[in-house]
């Protein structure tokens, strides 16, 4: 049938048939909000780069967890800004390091909100790579270890769910087998398995202070034109025992998204990182575009594309604007 029997604009007359007609829904159980854990005490600063974002203290945290809470956002992940770092990234499995403090006291205070933690090195490094540095590269099995202590950490403060965003071959496993050793097989991995080099991290890394002090990230995170090696990679994380996969940056890898929707039985994740936030804030604050309608757009998007779960600065002012 065609035109004019068939005329696409009739379920399209009003709000209630759109409503009736509509194949992509957001839900708020669909975010998830990361948020930096900075040292000190009462701390609640601004990001610049990101409008609405700030960097909180362990003692601000647990507010800023106890209201995502209130809002109906089941998850946050955590991301810690340590006060000193050295070339191994000493502070990224410390017991009382900030991020391992702050999921102790979120868990105690909001025990229903599920804590994620992200683990990687750079935040902890010097140099500010992912991993261990060694003849002016990132050594990728000396950095596995290092990246099993950090994760054990997180789990042994309470973490629901460990986040590898390092890109190192073999990590999940490393990861996996040190926490099943140490009766932490309950805690699940949420691998950060097609991850790109990309342009769109520079507001995290002044949130995070983590910019690489030399060379860039390209040796390990992936070059932006593979979609098939993405899959390569996502498969590897799951054979070694990833239960969840995530694809980063979300916005322009929605075809990888797409595809690994139709290939993997398991949640998939999204990250809508630093930089596609950043942007729809700035155009926005010039009065160039609606910013609450394109960034629902852009969520929309990666949901529709294939994602469970999207990792969005912007999840509490989607969370305020959607239905209960
Ligand atoms: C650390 C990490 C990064 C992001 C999440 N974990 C930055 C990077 O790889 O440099 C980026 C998140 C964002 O831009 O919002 N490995
Ligand atoms: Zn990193």
């Amino acid at each position: 049938m065609s035109f004019p029997t068939t005329r696409l604009r009739r379920l399209r007359r009003t709000e209630a048939l759109r409503r009736m007609v509509r194949e992509t829904r957001l839900s708020r159980d669909d975010l998830v909000l990361p948020l930096f854990v900075v040292e000190g005490r009462g701390v609640r600063e601004p990001v610049a780069s990101m409008p609405g974002v700030h960097r909180f203290s362990v003692d601000r945290v647990v507010e800023e967890a106890k209201e995502v809470a209130g809002l109906g956002i089941p998850a946050v992940i955590l991301f810690g800004v340590p006060a000193v770092k050295d070339a191994r990234g000493s502070g990224a499995d410390e017991a009382s390091g900030v991020v391992q403090r702050a999921v102790a006291a979120i868990k105690a205070s909001v025990p229903d909100l599920v804590v994620a933690t992200d683990v990687c090195l750079c935040e902890y490094t010097d140099h500010g790579h992912c991993g261990i540095v060694a003849d002016g590269d990132v050594a990728n099995d000396p950095t596995l270890e290092r990246l099993a202590a950090a994760a054990l950490s997180h789990a042994r403060a309470g973490a629901d769910v460990v986040a590898p965003s390092d890109m190192m071959d073999g990590r999940v496993a490393a990861i996996r087998r040190a926490l099943d050793g140490a009766g932490c097989e309950s805690v699940a991995i949420l691998a950060y398995a097609a991850k790109f080099a990309s342009a769109y991290y520079g507001p995290f890394r002044d949130a995070a202070e983590s910019a690489p002090r030399f060379g860039d990230r390209r040796s390990y995170q992936m070059d932006p034109p593979n979609a098939r090696e993405a899959l390569r990679e996502m498969q590897q994380d799951l054979d070694e025992g990833a239960d969840a996969l995530m694809v980063k940056p979300a916005l322009h890898f929605l075809d990888v998204l797409a595809r690994a929707r139709s290939r993997f039985d398991v949640p998939l994740a999204a990250y809508h990182v630093s930089g596609e936030y950043a942007m729809v804030c700035a155009a926005a604050e010039r009065g160039w575009i609606d910013g609450p309608r394109a960034m629902e757009e852009s969520v929309l998007a990666i949901k529709r594309a294939g994602a469970d779960l999207v990792l969005t600065y912007a999840a509490k002012d989607l969370a305020a604007r959607l239905p209960a």
